[in-house]
């Protein structure tokens, strides 16, 4: 592949950055679209990330993702941000505008939104109560895209209680919907009468145990999602699976929420089609 001189730039930003699955999934759109661009990783130590963000104008980026662990270094940078970005605490995508100002966005949620639509096209948030596994950063963008989108109840279940009330205490006054935190003992409670049920830990990604939460209380008409896209069927949504649960896997997550971005820089709505998925997930 060769880069020309007038290639518009992007890339993506993190520590480490060699796993990053967003140059692949970039650089099959740049092709597709047959756009004069190129997406690359950039390796940047936390240290030095606030540096590099502020540097991405003068190299003439338009912009670039940002993931783990510098999403909330990115979002104390930029010089604007979007109400979403605001509302998550995080900054996941960067646009530089026309006056070579940093715009932070966060496109987590809308990426979380579009791959349940995606996969389950009858399915909406205002069905009933979502319960959200995990309190982190990708429990954040899941909660308030649920709420945003109509949910009238999360039900929060994590490991460490503090953490969710952390989470609910911070989200729960701006929005419409309740945030309610259930505890870990007594988790399988927050599954009665629910709609949607959504793993945002790690567990139960290659290497790493099941998640450790029995479905019997969850109605079969539940829909099931994992965030986790390593392997793409988790022993959750296997199990899910096997009751006669609908589930939804999570790498749609991951190349739906790359859309805002390449639009922004490269000039091109961007589709989502179904031979990507094998194509993100071997290279
Ligand atoms: P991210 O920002 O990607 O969401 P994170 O902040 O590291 O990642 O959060 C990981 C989530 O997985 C947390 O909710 C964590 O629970 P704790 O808050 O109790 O740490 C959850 N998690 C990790 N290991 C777990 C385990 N063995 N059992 C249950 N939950 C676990």
């Amino acid at each position: 592949m060769t880069i020309s001189g007038k290639a518009k730039l992007a890339g993506v930003m993190g520590w480490p950055i060699g796993h990053s699955r967003s140059p692949r999934l970039h650089g099959y759109w740049l092709a597709r679209y047959g756009v004069d661009g190129a997406y690359v990783p950039l390796a940047v130590a936390p240290e030095r990330a606030e540096q590099a963000i502020r540097a991405l104008p003068a190299l003439g980026f338009r912009g670039c993702n940002v993931t783990v662990p510098l999403k909330e270094i990115a979002f104390r940078t930029v010089d604007r941000l979007d109400p979403v970005a605001r509302r998550m605490g995080a900054v996941n995508t960067i646009v530089v505008d026309g006056d070579g100002a940093l715009v932070g966005g966060n496109t987590d949620g809308f990426g979380f939104l579009e791959n349940l639509k995606a996969g389950c096209p009858d399915w909406s948030a205002e069905s009933g109560p979502a319960v959200v596994v995990g309190a982190g950063g990708a429990a954040r963008a899941v909660v308030v895209a649920l709420l945003d989108a109509g949910a009238p109840e999360v039900r929060l279940i994590n490991r460490t209680a503090a953490r969710a009330e952390e989470l609910a205490a911070d989200l729960g006054p701006d929005l419409a919907g309740t945030v309610t935190v259930v505890d870990w003992v007594s988790r399988e409670t927050a599954l009665d009468g629910a709609a949607l049920l959504v793993n945002t830990t790690t567990q139960g990604m290659g290497g790493q145990p099941a998640l450790d939460l029995r479905l019997d209380a969850l109605p079969v008409s539940a829909l099931v999602n994992d965030i986790v896209y390593v392997p793409l069927e988790t022993p959750l949504l296997a199990a899910a699976r096997a009751r006669g649960n609908r589930v939804v896997d999570g790498i749609g997550m991951l190349l739906h929420q790359a859309r805002p971005g390449f639009a922004a820089w490269f000039g091109v709505e961007p589709e989502v089609t179904p031979e990507m998925t094998r194509f993100v997930l071997e290279g």
